[in-house]
């Protein structure tokens, strides 16, 4: 649906209200056509305030001009004091060489045809959480459903036992949730997290996170394993130089964070998206054979991540106004995702969408390394999914992470019988 533009002068990108009730697409709308580079103050928190860009095209753009639009400054909004930087880079905070390095590391485990060996696997992990759900009929889709899928391949991916599963999804809620009182015990921007800034979202769970890892590289350094942990610790980056301890740090706790929240909301706003388009639910069955592409449109409408961010490098015009070097730049790839001069109709869910040249995973060098990853979950899921149901309704009121990071459901609760 279309949404209400909110007037320009009532656009406050760093107003997690608007994202809550999910009126974000509104302040997109007016942005758009009113202000295409748009300065944003933060008034809650300590940033210097932020530009963003929210046509595809200058998305796109700054996404792929790692030279002009450094990741090296980090990449959400929060601005991390420079002496704790190092202490913090991940390959998402990464340039040039070292980041090519560190991505090609593990790219190949992220390849489709490696990635082929897991379908049998997620095949059978769909069917059992659909099963338990069936038999409950009335669930929250969240935890019922997708909570499982992606956490479980995860722990698979990294050779952890099954019992961590609940642990690895807890760390992920609490940092990625870092704006949502009710994931996160120290919100990113409180001042007790004034105390964790040398930590990834100012987080203390991170110590966890990165005590868990630690354990398990030393467990398997040396040895032959063909999960993660093992490739991280025992391959060399082909720039030659080895992983450091923290380096491993925030490999790995990328790796635990960044596949999880987002593919379950991808699944769980999918699974809505399908519900309020019933003859595109119906277009989906009747046309499995092109679950591939279907998918794609359904990635692009759930548009789980809003942003990432970037700081320019040198002055930059743009739309009449100047960029300036060190200026903090945001590309809203769920803008990207809605605008009509790339998609037409973008509001519209339309499985037959091709071509469907989404930024979900965003466009630059960056993009995600865990994209073919999410795109098999999801496709399984609702290949398992949709031909099991009989019906499906939602029962109750969606509640919303409070974010302007992850596009995120918490809960979405609904009624589902078995055919
Ligand atoms: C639907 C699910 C997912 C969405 C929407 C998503 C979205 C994104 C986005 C927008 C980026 C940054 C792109 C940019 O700055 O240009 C990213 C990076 C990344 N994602 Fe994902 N992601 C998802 C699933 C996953 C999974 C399953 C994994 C792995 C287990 C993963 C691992 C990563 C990593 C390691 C990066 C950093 C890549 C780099 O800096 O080169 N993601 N993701």
């Amino acid at each position: 649906m279309q949404p209400t533009p909110i007037p320009l002068a009532d656009v406050d990108l760093t107003n997690l209200d608007y994202f809550v009730h999910n009126e974000a697409w509104g302040m997109f709308e007016t942005l758009r056509n009113e202000d295409p580079l748009h300065w944003q103050d933060e008034l809650h928190s300590d940033g210097h305030g932020f530009w963003s860009v929210v046509q595809y095209d200058d998305i796109e753009m700054v996404d792929k001009d790692s030279d002009t639009f450094t990741s090296t400054k980090f990449t959400n909004l929060e601005e991390p004091p420079e002496e704790f930087q190092d202490l913090r880079r991940s390959i998402l905070e990464s340039d040039g060489t070292r980041h090519q390095a560190l991505r090609k590391l593990l790219a190949r485990d992220f390849s489709v045809a490696q990635l082929r060996r897991y379908e049998d696997f997620l095949r059978g992990l769909a069917r059992t959480s659909i099963d338990l759900a069936l038999e409950k009929e009335d669930v929250d889709f969240v935890e019922a459903i997708a909570a499982d899928f992606p956490i479980n391949v995860l722990a698979r991916l990294l050779d952890v036992p099954d019992e961590m599963t609940p642990t690895l999804i807890e760390w992920g809620n609490t940092i990625v949730g870092f704006s949502d009182p009710e994931l996160s015990k120290v919100l990113v921007d409180s001042d007790e997290a004034q105390k964790y800034k040398h930590l990834p979202f100012r987080n203390p769970v991170s110590l966890e996170v990165f005590e868990y890892g630690r354990e398990l590289a030393k467990q398997r350094r040396g040895g032959d394993g063909d999960d993660l942990v093992s490739k991280l610790v025992n391959r060399l980056p082909e720039d030659g130089i080895p992983l450091s301890d923290t380096d491993f740090d925030n490999y790995f706790l990328l790796l635990v964070v960044a596949g999880n929240e987002t593919t379950r909301q991808a699944m769980t706003l999918s699974m809505k998206a399908l519900m309020d388009n019933p003859d595109q639910m119906q277009y989906f069955l009747d046309n499995m054979d092109k679950s591939q592409s279907m998918v794609e449109e359904l990635i692009r409408y759930a548009s789980p991540v809003y942003h990432f961010r970037r700081t320019a490098t040198r002055d930059v015009e743009l739309h009449g106004k100047t960029v300036k070097a060190g200026d903090k730049i945001v590309t809203w790839f769920a803008a990207g995702n809605r605008d009509p001069q790339k998609f037409d109709n973008p509001y519209d869910l339309d499985l037959t969408r091709f071509p469907n040249d989404h930024m979900t995973f965003g466009k630059g060098p960056h993009t995600c390394l865990g994209a073919n990853l999410a795109r098999l979950e999801i496709r399984i899921l609702f290949e398992e999914l949709l031909p099991r149901l009989a019906s499906i309704e939602q029962t109750g009121e969606i509640e919303r992470v409070r974010s302007n990071f992850v596009n995120g459901v918490k809960r979405f609760p609904v009624r589902i019988k078995a055919k």
